[in-house]
Formats: structure tokens, sequence, C-alpha cells
């Protein structure tokens, strides 16, 4: 193997070292704000103890070393810096390096998606970390991830989902049951058709994944639809970009109303991140609240939202399937958009929410090296 770290310098203001062949410099102050010593970095809570701006004018260093494959900043009255080659290289790069969802997300189609859902037995999602792992990966990449053989209880259907992560609240509670009893003041709770929608459009931070498990079925239809946004929204760009970028740019007010609550977030239907990656996809017709543009550019707005609408009601976009008991989906809510058919009879079905961050999580630590612990024990 050949050695990762090649040179390592002073500047006149910090720190220059190369690693596989790339020039990284850092400000003096950088490398001791970065210092992982137990003098200043807590090694069990992996946070910082240093008082970064507290430590006035930094450097230069003492010594710069260069150990195997890490490099070693000694200083005069605080305690050396030491940095993996791994860490230096990856450190420059934030988005890369938190980085845990990734681009390569190929969208579907109501043709391709039977050949992209993976089906987890219920069993193995609960004992086996590479099934989990691997389930993980199928919502990230696919959005979503189907599991058989879930015992019809709420307490089961609870365990799954604590095996990615705590539950999140929110309104509706933790666990939420839905039957068509109209006991909350919420369309899910009656036989109607649900179009197509994104849960949490009233919330700042959208739920990141969600969860539907079947505990009854004595009804006739009631199938239910997922759509991939990601795939309205390359149709929209390719064939209607005047659409496209209205969606992209218009924070449209979600709201909700009931239940003693008055939630209203704000945000396009189309989100995207510093880069002009689409992130998040954010529509609900039903939970829309009242706001109004210039004329001309409302009357855009409006059929700009329309041709999303009809796409995601077009059935040659649309991911049907009935689940019976037992049955149980884990979906990404900032991806997928999902409905339900009409149905007859009785059908009593048990959800919950994640956090965004805490899925990304449960992936980072199923991952070798987190970032931050690059350097521990080295
Ligand atoms: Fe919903």
């Amino acid at each position: 193997m050949t050695d990762r770290i090649t040179a390592a310098s002073p500047t006149e203001t910090g720190l220059s070292v190369t690693v596989d062949g790339t020039e990284k410099r850092f400000p003096w102050l950088w490398v001791r704000d970065h210092s992982q010593d137990e003098e200043v970095f807590h090694q069990a809570a992996r946070q910082r103890l240093v008082e970064t701006f507290e430590l006035g004018r930094v450097g230069p260093a003492d010594r710069i070393e260069i150990e195997g494959d890490q490099l070693v900043v000694a200083w005069e009255g605080a305690p050396e810096s030491r940095f993996t080659a791994d860490y230096l290289a990856r450190v420059a790069s934030p988005a890369q390096s938190y980085e845990v969802i990734g681009t390569d997300r190929p969208s579907w189609d109501a043709e391709s998606v039977a050949s992209r859902v993976t089906v987890v037995d219920h069993e193995a999602f609960l004992k086996d970390d590479a099934v989990l792992a691997d389930a993980l990966d199928n919502i990230r990449r696919t959005g979503l991830v189907s599991l058989k053989n879930v015992p019809t209880t709420v307490a089961a259907s609870r365990e799954v989902m604590e095996r990615i992560a705590y539950i999140r609240s929110s309104i509706f509670g933790e666990m939420w049951e839905l039957k068509s009893d109209g006991k909350i003041a919420d369309t899910g709770s009656t036989p109607l058709e649900i179009t197509p929608h994104n849960d949490g459009t009233y919330n700042h931070d959208a739920p990141g994944l969600m969860s539907l498990h079947c505990l009854e079925y004595n009804a006739t239809g009631g199938d239910n639809v997922l759509v991939d946004g990601f795939r309205i929204a390359e149709i929209l760009r390719r064939d209607h970009p005047a659409a496209y970028e209205i969606l992209s740019r218009v924070e449209i007010p979600g709201q909700y109303i009931g239940d003693g609550a008055y939630l209203v977030a704000r945000r396009p239907v189309l989100r995207h991140d510093d880069a002009g990656n689409l992130v998040q996809v954010s529509f609900n017709n039903h939970d829309r609240a009242p706001f109004a543009l210039p004329e001309a550019e409302m009357s855009e707005l409006y059929e700009a939202l329309g041709l999303f609408a009809g796409l995601i009601r077009d059935r040659a976009n649309q991911y049907a399937f009935g689940q019976r008991e037992g049955d149980m989906v884990i979906f990404d809510n900032w991806r997928l958009l999902h409905g339900r058919l009409a149905f007859e009879g009785q059908r009593h079905m048990v959800g919950c929410y994640l956090n965004r961050e805490d899925f990304e999580s449960r992936m980072r630590m199923l991952q070798p090296r987190p970032l931050d612990m690059v350097a521990d024990g080295a």
C-alpha cells in the first residue's frame, strides 16, 4: 500500500497537507478546533470541549510529522492534533462525508416498480442486521420496502419501526390507527378514495419515513397507491419545464386545522438542495392552505399543479397493491406520494412516522466508520 499522506508543511497561515495526491489547506485554528485529544474532545460524548473562540491567535505549530497514515501536529502548551489520511481526505467535502442518501436513486413507474420492491420477512428484519441494512438501502434507493408476516398488533408495528429509530410523535400521536370511523379530523379515517399526497406539508420538517401496516381487512377495494414523486418531477422537467420551474420556486402553504391544532408550514412542491438536486416532494391538495399570488402567476401555478396532479393520478405512474393482514410497507415520505382507493367494509390499519434525520442516522451507524470517529483509536 502506498502512503496516502505524502507531504505536510506549514504555510504562512496554516497547514498544507497532501492526501491521495491532492493538497489541502487548513487554517491553524481549524487544526486546533478539530483536535480529538481527550483534553479537548470528550471521547464518549464525541463533543468538542475546547472553547474555540477563546483560543486567541493560533499557530504556527511547533512540529508537523507524518507517522504512517497519520498526520501529527504538535503545539506548544496544547495537546497534539492527530488526523488519519481518511479523515483529512473526507472532511474537506462535508456534503460527501455526511451524505447517506446519495443520488443513485433511479425513479420508477407502474411497470418498473415490481422488480424494484424488496419484500422482507418480519423475523429477519428484527433479528438480522444485514437484512435491516438491505431494507434501509431499498428505502433509500427505491423509496420503500415491504414486510410480510408482521403480527397484527399495534405493538408489533411499533417494534418494527423502533428497529430503525424512535417513533416521531405528531398531532395523531405516536401510533395512529386508521379505521373508517371518522374519529379524527382527517380523510384517512373515511372509506373515501384518497388521492396521492405527501403527509406533513404543514410541518416545517415533514416526516421522513412512514409506515402502513394492515391489522384487519374485511372489505372490497381499498388498495394502497404509491407514486414516485421523483418520476413525476423528471416527466415535468422534460415535458413541462415552466411547470417544473414554478413548482420548484413557489412556497405553498400547507395547513392542519383540527384536534386542537392549527399547523402551517410552507415549501415548494419540488425542493432542491444548494447543488440543485431534488431532495423533497411536498404535494397535498387536501391540506393546501389559502393563499394567492398575483393573478397571472397564480394561474401559472394552478396549471403546474394541475399537471402534477394529473401525473400522480395516471395509473402508469402508480404502484397499487392490496394489503392484507400482516402486510406492512415502510416508505420515504420525502419522495413517494401515497393514497388509497375507495373501499367498502372494514379496514383497520396502523401507521407511524420517523424523522428523516433518524433514518439517516440509522444508515450512518450501519456504516463502518462515521467521519467523527475516523481518528478514534487510530
Ligand atoms: Fe396520508
